[in-house]
This record gives C-alpha cells, sequence and structure tokens, in this order.
C-alpha cells in the first residue's frame, strides 16, 4: 500500500483535533496547510476542513488548487461543520483535477449555541472509525 498523508485547515481548533485525532490512529503526523507542505507522492490524502459561511477557508481552496493528480491519487474528506455542511468546493476542485474522493465524514464541530461541545469524544472516535476504515486498517 502507498504512502498517506493528512493535511488540515482551521480556524477555531477542531479540524486539528480531528486531524491528529486520525493521524495518531494512523501513525501519521498531521501537517497544517499554513506550514504550505509540499507533499511527497501519496496514494491517499486526508483533507479535513471546517465550513464559514457555507465556504471552506480560502487558504485551504488555494492548497487544494495546487495538488498534483500525479502526485496524489485518491483523497477523503472529513468535513467539521455545526450544520452538517460539506466541503462541496474542495470536492469539485479535486473533481476537476481528476483526484477521486472516496468518501466523506461529517464531524459536529460547533458555532455559537449550535452543537455546542462538539467535537467531542465519541465524535472524534468516529472520525478515526471512518480514517481506519478508508485506510483499509480496520480489522
Ligand atoms: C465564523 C464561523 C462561521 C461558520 N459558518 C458555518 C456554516 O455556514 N455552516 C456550518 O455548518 N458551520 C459553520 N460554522 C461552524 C464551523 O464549521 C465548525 O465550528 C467547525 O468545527 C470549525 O472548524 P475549525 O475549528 O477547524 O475552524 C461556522 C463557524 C464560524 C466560527
Amino acid at each position: 500500500m502507498g504512502k498517506t498523508a493528512i493535511v488540515y485547515a482551521t480556524l477555531t481548533g477542531h479540524s486539528k483535533k480531528i486531524a491528529e485525532a486520525i493521524g495518531q490512529a494512523l501513525g501519521i503526523k498531521a501537517v497544517n496547510i499554513s506550514a504550505l507542505p509540499s507533499l511527497e507522492k501519496s496514494d491517499l490524502l486526508f483533507i479535513v476542513g471546517g465550513i464559514y459561511g457555507g465556504k471552506s477557508l480560502p487558504a485551504l481552496l488555494r492548497f487544494v488548487k495546487t495538488l498534483d493528480p500525479g502526485n496524489v491519487n485518491r483523497t477523503a474528506l472529513l468535513t467539521s461543520s455545526a450544520r452538517g455542511q460539506k466541503q462541496d468546493h474542495v470536492r469539485a476542485l479535486l473533481r476537476e483535477k481528476g483526484i477521486e474522493v472516496l468518501d466523506e465524514f461529517i464531524c459536529p464541530g460547533s458555532f455559537l449555541f449550535l452543537s455546542m461541545g462538539h467535537p467531542n469524544k465519541t465524535d472524534l472516535q468516529e472520525a478515526i472509525d471512518f480514517a481506519l476504515k478508508v485506510a483499509g486498517k480496520d480489522s
């Protein structure tokens, strides 16, 4: 099996928590896209990000635009949002590039009083279960 990588973008820290939880489970260091990571050739890339006013962070979109389909084989999205919104723009950019999106996991985030207390322990465990399954390491 090829290399797996994890990147995240975060405003309030939830995506970092999720990315680090799945990183620990998979034995991989999760990288903040603000560090402008240049990815090694990856078979599977996890992209973890939140939703703000219905959108992904511009820095995450800029990062996704730089991805090279010759370098990244497949992706899976983990999305932290209070209303269950998805990373539609990230998905569309990946599709344009011909990079496959295997699946998307929605992890409850919080905004003001909406979904307060999330992501909690159970949410993080569900994110880990999703990541292990996608990476084929769930049994
Ligand atoms: C300014 C702001 C705007 C948000 N807008 C939305 C939104 O439009 N839809 C939604 O589902 N969640 C929204 N949320 C909730 C975030 O997506 C959620 O808290 C997420 O966990 C944030 O991820 P982060 O901590 O990695 O930045 C918003 C949060 C903030 C702070």
